[in-house]
């Protein structure tokens, strides 16, 4: 079943075009996308939704988080993303208005069922799951569906599931601006467009994965690890430093890029190694400062850059190019070499890498 990879996880991560390219597979066939890919009542609870409240637990989370920044800038509508177990157990203010979207791989996650039967008991109606597993709780409980078509993963580490929740989040961030008409038919061609070359672009960064390897041999002896990244890949930021706990048992954070002279500053010294998620944004030229601060604190920097930030590698900034900035679906290429990092720091630390110590695949209970 591994064919020539050496664990499920790093096959799954290699499966990432073609999982995605199924996952997209209905809603890229025309020039034009379809509420319904959500399920035959979407367009209905489209037209009447206000706000959006996406709940979700550990990367699953992550990919909520990266939505609520696309969902407000290109849809206009007020989202927020909040981990499952915490939306479940406040006392929230309910909004009938509300989309709640809850995501899974698994669909059995207990936190996220309980949250999901919270919102309906605080009187939400418009439910929708995004999830990998079409027969599960989840999706049998909530009134709308897309199902991803990642395949069944197996390595504990979410990676492709990840990438096509995100894939999903897209289409849907497309459809409620389209609703909403904030989206032209030249920009809706142009998206469907980007998301076709998208399995390509990813079998693109893929290919860096002999770099990739080259800087996880610099990780495995260090003890903690930073990670930077603003607007929507701070939340890639997050999950490029779960990952690295998770498999390798390296302590690593995650910070908006703007924080870190706030704080997390303090930490940094030579046996600090720095990750910076540098896309060519409008906030390219802030995080360029923010790496300058690193810099200057002895922070060794390893930056993943698109190929037209034109940032170059110098004394302690080691640099990697992926490609051309790739506007909103930027959070999405950028997530592949973190996979690889933290799976190849892992392999050198000698960690079991598809079932790291204490977790389990699936957390079906509290
Ligand atoms: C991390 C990871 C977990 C899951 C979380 C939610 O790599 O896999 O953080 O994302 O347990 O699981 P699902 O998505 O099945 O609800």
């Amino acid at each position: 079943e591994l064919g020539n990879y050496r664990h499920f996880m790093q096959k799954e991560i290699h499966e990432q075009p073609r999982a995605l390219a199924d996952t997209l597979h209905d809603a890229v066939a025309g020039e034009s996308l379809m509420p319904e890919l959500f399920g035959f009542e979407a367009a209905e609870v489209f037209s009447r939704i206000n706000a959006v409240t996406i709940l979700a637990c550990g990367t699953s989370f992550h990919a909520g988080k990266v939505a609520s920044y696309w969902i407000e800038a290109l849809a206009g509508i007020p989202c927020r993303a909040e981990i499952a177990s915490e939306y479940r157990y406040r006392d929230s203010v309910p909004n009938p208005d509300a989309l709640v979207i809850t995501l899974s791989q698994s669909g059995e996650t207990a936190d996220t069922l309980a949250a999901l039967n919270h919102a309906k008991a605080l009187g939400h109606q418009y439910t929708l799951s995004i999830c990998n597993v079409p027969e599960s709780a989840l999706v049998r409980q909530s009134k709308l569906r897309f199902l991803t078509r990642a395949g069944p993963e197996i390595g504990v580490a979410s990676t492709k599931a990840f990438t096509t929740q995100l894939a999903a989040l897209f289409l849907l961030t497309l459809l409620l601006a389209k609703q909403r008409g904030r989206l032209t038919p030249a920009a809706e061609a142009a998206h469907i467009q980007s998301l076709r070359e998208l399995p390509g672009k990813v079998q693109h960064v893929l290919a860096l994965e002999p770099e990739v390897e080259r800087w996880a041999e610099r990780f495995a002896d260090k003890q903690h690890a930073l990670f930077l990244g603003r607007g929507m890949h701070y939340p890639i930021a997050m999950e490029g430093a779960l990952k690295l706990k998770e498999i390798s048992y390296i302590h690593a954070e995650a910070y908006p890029a703007g924080e870190l002279k706030h704080g997390p500053l303090a930490l940094v010294d030579k046996d600090m190694p720095v990750v910076a998620i540098a896309p060519n944004d409008t906030l390219l030229e802030k995080l360029k400062s923010n790496l300058q601060e690193v810099r200057a604190r002895g922070g060794e920097l390893y930056v993943f850059a698109d190929a037209d930030t034109h940032i170059a590698p110098s004394e302690g900034i080691h640099v990697l190019q992926l490609a051309d900035h790739a506007g909103p679906l930027s959070p999405i290429l950028h997530t592949i070499p973190l996979q690889m990092l933290s799976y190849h720091a892992a392999l050198q630390k000698g960690t079991d890498v598809d079932k790291p110590r204490n977790l389990a695949k699936s957390v079906t209970v509290e």
